[in-house]
């Protein structure tokens, strides 16, 4: 099938690169022909945006989409025509974290406590209500931390709300986790699903930078939740495609922390870690394939990303048991600019591993 691709970053890449072995075709709008996507397909990058998306259309036998941030309106004009998957009401869902919040709340699963907020009195009252330490975050389009400001003490509400610049935003309890989770699962056309491990997301400065997969020492029962809370959310808002929930391991038990309805980086590891990558099982679900097996094929997998700098990429390439992914983008401070993936057998040869790769993380 012409798979189009609203988006044309490394999450469309991968895309792309894990689809061309079972015949797909893609095609992308993005904004320049020199984004990560852009020598992997067919690309729409004019001036005009609506010009893109309307070339992408053209071309395209069914539509998904790189970022929760796409316009829901261009989804719901797309999908006039052509297929949408994700459909709308994911992309609705989970482009808000107030709606994201509600969502949670109406299918009893556990988050923060939170409040809508608008005005400097709005968080006044939500900051008594919901207690400090607590994070402030724009409603919509934030990504890698940004777009949020952690709230200690009530001398801070003027300069938090400012820091919001006067668009909608949500107070969150802050929880003490011990430490993040992600599942990741894929939904079919014909209500199939299957689920990925649990993998261990370790951040810094807002940024995920090391994911290790499976998460070590999970009780199958916490597995079996994680997955219940999945499937309802799948349900619910009839998903087709992959879909990723950010996860809060805390003393009492799971805390859910947001959603999002595409392929995510905690998930990269799949690429060799996996029987089907993510991506894999993306394309496979929105063109009506059957799902791929998601099992792990290493006792131990990890991922380490590579941001703003390139850094010395030639350790990983010399490491047999290490796989490293450029996304052909430039050095940027904070930038996403490729990911390594590592396997082991145990778990001395993935902590040796990781040591190996140390200069690609934080000290
Ligand atoms: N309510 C919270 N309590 C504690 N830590 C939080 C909370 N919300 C976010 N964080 C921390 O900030 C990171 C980024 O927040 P998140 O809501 O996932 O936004 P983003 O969309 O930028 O990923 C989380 O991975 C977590 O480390
Ligand atoms: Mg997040």
């Amino acid at each position: 099938m012409k798979i189009g691709i609203l988006g044309a970053g490394q999450l469309g890449r991968m895309m792309a690169i894990s689809g061309y072995p079972l015949n797909h075709q893609f095609g992308f709008s993005g904004h320049s022909n020199d984004e990560p996507s852009a020598l992997l397909g067919h690309m729409f990058a004019l001036e005009n945006n609506a010009d893109n998306i309307e070339s992408l259309a053209a071309f395209a036998d069914v539509i998904t989409y790189e970022s929760e941030n796409t316009d829901v309106e261009i989804v719901r004009e797309l999908n006039k025509d052509i297929p949408v998957y994700p459909g709308e009401k994911s992309l609705f869902t989970t482009q808000h974290r107030g709606r994201e919040k509600a969502l949670f709340d109406k299918l009893n699963i556990p988050c923060a406590p939170y409040k809508m907020v608008n005005t400097l009195n709005d968080l006044r009252q939500a900051v008594s209500q919901i207690g400090l330490p607590a994070i402030l975050k724009t409603a919509t389009e934030g990504y890698d931390g940004k777009g949020q400001f952690l709230m200690r003490s009530e001398d801070q509400l003027q300069e938090a709300f400012d820091s919001m610049n006067g668009v909608e935003s949500i107070l969150e309890g802050f929880v003490n986790f011990k430490r993040e989770l992600s599942l990741i699962a894929v939904r079919g056309i014909d209500d199939d699903h299957k689920y990925y491990p649990l993998v261990e997301n370790t951040h810094h400065d807002g940024i995920l930078r090391l994911t290790i997969a499976p998460a070590q020492a999970i009780d199958p029962k916490v597995q079996k939740i994680a997955e219940h809370y999945m499937q309802i959310l799948l349900d619910e808002m009839d998903h087709v495609g992959v879909l990723t929930i950010e996860l809060f391991e805390t003393d009492s038990g799971l805390v859910v922390n947001e959603m999002a309805p595409r392929v995510h980086n905690s998930g990269h590891w799949s690429i060799e870690g996996a029987n089907t990558s993510q991506f894999e099982n993306h394309i496979r679900a929105i063109t009506g394939m059957p799902l791929g097996d998601t099992s792990p094929v290493h006792n131990f997998s990890a991922m380490i990303n590579i941001i703003g700098e390139l850094g010395p990429t030639d350790i990983a390439l010399k490491m047999a048991n290490a796989h490293l992914h450029l996304y052909d983008k430039s050095e940027r401070k904070n930038r996403k600019l490729g990911h390594i993936n590592i396997i082991a057998n145990s778990q001395e040869e993935l902590d040796n591993s990781i040591k190996q790769l140390k200069d690609f993380l934080p000290k």
